[in-house]
């Protein structure tokens, strides 16, 4: 069956990068100087600081995670594109820099030097979910299989791109807008956004054709991924302190980004035929029901089946609302570590996610081993600063622990209560 996504080609997706050309080094700065210092207050000096900092930080971190997914990409169509959105991601990265250095007075004038000064406006959810993206990218570059594809997919376009930098460059561009502030910076933002827009549009077709070459294990593999992401991506917007002024003094609210966010994402995973209702990451995953049972797959769930291993001896899922079980080959939900750094939060911790002693999860059956955190260490190595992974929201000059009132991961994690949007055209 034909579907949007077949309208669309990766040969496309080039050509209209070719003729979406603009150039970092050449925007001026000039007025943003003088309205950054003169125009805007403290408080909204702190907190576009924050904000344009993980921006920043972001578009470092995916620029160096790109070059597995060239490899990776079955077609060369795909390679091609791939390589025109690695350049594209250093472009903005300069645009950052540049901002950074020139208007906000970071650093010595190298990227390294401006990362190393806005690094502690990073949130501990920021963090964390970069390290994911790192962990997930470093598997890729040793299994190139359609399903650490798919992984990747989801986890770079879907949840970075889609739902994390999408929301956010709209809102910065509105509020920049409506009152006539920053223009080389806006300028830059609506390039990078129209640069976004085609990567997103790349990412969804991507997804798609995987979960059509393998409709079993694509689908299985992006539910496992989405249950491990999602606790930690809800915290990436949580603000110094709590300190709703973050986004207030812009004019909107951290609910209406997570709203935003949640919207994104649902639309453009139904795009790449992957309904969430399908898929049921998070907030009422599947726990065995009994003892010695296999685990179930979370679309069986949705659609209320046990799963296969539970056929074969009889038992029935049971849905555990109240903690993320990790599906585990040996039938027993996996370990939790009661890791204090994530609890402090709220939400399940991703040591939590960790296998119970013998076991082996099911996105670690095939290909070479994960070693997690290292290139995230190696990040941050390079900016000469000691990686402690173990750290929590506490971590950061400016940001104390966050209190985990107000937003939690099954608000996000069942977004079907956010009022769905279909979104037309992917490639924008
Ligand atoms: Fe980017
Ligand atoms: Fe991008």
């Amino acid at each position: 069956m034909s579907s949007a996504m077949d309208q669309i080609s990766y040969a496309d997706l080039y050509a209209r990068w070719e003729k979406g050309h603009w150039r970092a080094t050449a925007i001026d700065f000039t007025a943003d100087r003088e309205q950054w210092h003169g125009t805007f207050s403290e408080l909204e000096r702190n907190a576009a600081l924050w904000n344009y900092s993980m921006f920043f930080h972001g578009e470092d971190a995916v620029t160096d995670d790109l070059a597995p997914f060239i490899d990776a990409a079955p077609l060369e169509e795909q390679k091609y594109f791939l390589a025109t959105q690695q350049v594209d991601e250093a472009r903005h990265s300069v645009f950052f820099h540049r901002f950074m250095h020139e208007v906000v007075e970071r650093g010595d004038g190298t990227i390294a030097e401006a990362l190393r000064a806005t690094e502690p406006e990073l949130t501990w959810g920021f963090r964390k979910t970069f390290e994911m993206l790192d962990e997930i990218t470093g598997v890729l570059r040793r299994d190139r299989s359609r399903t650490a594809l798919a992984r990747a997919v989801t986890m770079y376009h879907f949840i970075v791109e889609a739902t994390l930098a999408q929301p956010g460059q709209h809102y910065i561009q509105d509020y920049l807008t409506k009152r006539e502030l920053l223009p080389g910076f806006r300028e830059g933002m609506v390039n990078v956004a129209q640069d976004e827009q085609r990567h997103i549009g790349f990412g969804v077709k991507l997804l798609h054709d995987l979960a059509r070459e393998d409709p079993d294990e694509v689908p299985a593999a992006v539910a496992d991924l989405l249950r491990e992401v999602f606790p930690v991506s809800i915290a990436v917007f949580v603000p110094p302190n709590w300190d709703r002024r973050y986004t207030e003094c812009f004019g909107f609210t951290l609910e209406e980004i997570y709203t935003e966010g949640a919207r994104s994402f649902e639309s453009k995973l139904r795009m790449a035929g992957l309904p969430l209702e399908s898929a049921r990451p998070a907030g009422l995953p599947v726990r065995p029901a009994g003892r010695g049972a296999g685990g179930a797959r979370a679309g069986d769930a949705a659609r209320g089946l046990p799963g296969r291993q539970e056929r074969r001896r009889g038992a029935r899922p049971a849905v555990d609302g109240a903690a993320v079980r990790q599906r585990a080959p040996g039938g027993r939900p996996a370990q939790r570590a009661g890791g204090t750094d994530d609890a402090a939060v709220g939400v399940p911790g991703r040591r939590a996610l960790a296998p119970a002693p013998g076991q082996r999860l099911h996105r670690r059956g095939r290909g070479a081993r994960a070693r997690p955190g290292r290139r995230a260490a190696d990040r941050l190595r390079r900016l000469g600063r000691r990686h402690r992974r173990a750290a929590g929201p506490e971590e950061g000059r400016r940001h104390p622990a966050p209190a985990p009132e107000g937003v939690t991961a099954d608000a996000v994690a069942r977004p079907r209560r956010v009022r769905h949007v279909a979104v037309a055209n992917a490639s924008c």
